[in-house]
């Protein structure tokens, strides 16, 4: 079973959408292992994106991501990693679609309100810069043993 790590970014704690973010995973089938409110460090925040580093955009994400509290949180599911991004929708404001978080509530690439694992590799990456392991409660629901 994979893991993905979702956040809801700063503007989505600021705007009231965590509940909205947590309900869209909720109700797709998805398994919460993990969840907290917090400040996301400097350190873990160049962790987190390090593949940006460099980018002309970085300073700016690096800011916005550490200027005020984020809500991290771990979901379990098959295939919870393509098919959350697929329910996040695009990066860029004009690609962001109807339907998917990005594209009901953001207009815009800066305030896109949610980041999602894109691969295993990045997904545990990110979820132990995070996460301590005793954070992470795994269980059993009747309904997974027919996946
Ligand atoms: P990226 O990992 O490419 O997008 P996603 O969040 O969809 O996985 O980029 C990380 C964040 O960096 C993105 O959510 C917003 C910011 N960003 C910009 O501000 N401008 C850009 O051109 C890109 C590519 C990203
Ligand atoms: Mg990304």
């Amino acid at each position: 079973m994979e893991r993905t790590l979702i956040l809801v970014k700063p503007d989505g704690i600021q705007r009231g959408l965590a509940g909205e973010i947590i309900k869209r995973f909720e109700q797709k089938g998805f398994q919460l292992v993990g969840c907290k409110l917090m400040l996301m460090s400097e350190v873990q925040a160049k962790n987190h994106y390090h593949e940006h580093i460099g980018q002309p955009y970085f300073e700016k994400l690096f800011l916005f991501i550490t200027s005020s509290p984020l809500l991290a949180t771990v979901w379990e599911g098959d295939q919870v990693i393509a098919l959350s991004r697929k329910m996040i929708g695009k990066t860029d404001a004009m690609d962001m679609i109807p339907g998917t978080i990005r594209g009901d509530f953001s207009h815009h690439t800066n305030l896109n309100l949610i980041h999602g694992s894109d691969s295993i590799q990045n997904a545990n990456h990110e979820i132990q810069n995070l996460f301590a392991p005793q954070e992470l409660i795994s269980y059993s629901r009747e309904i997974t043993r027919w996946v």
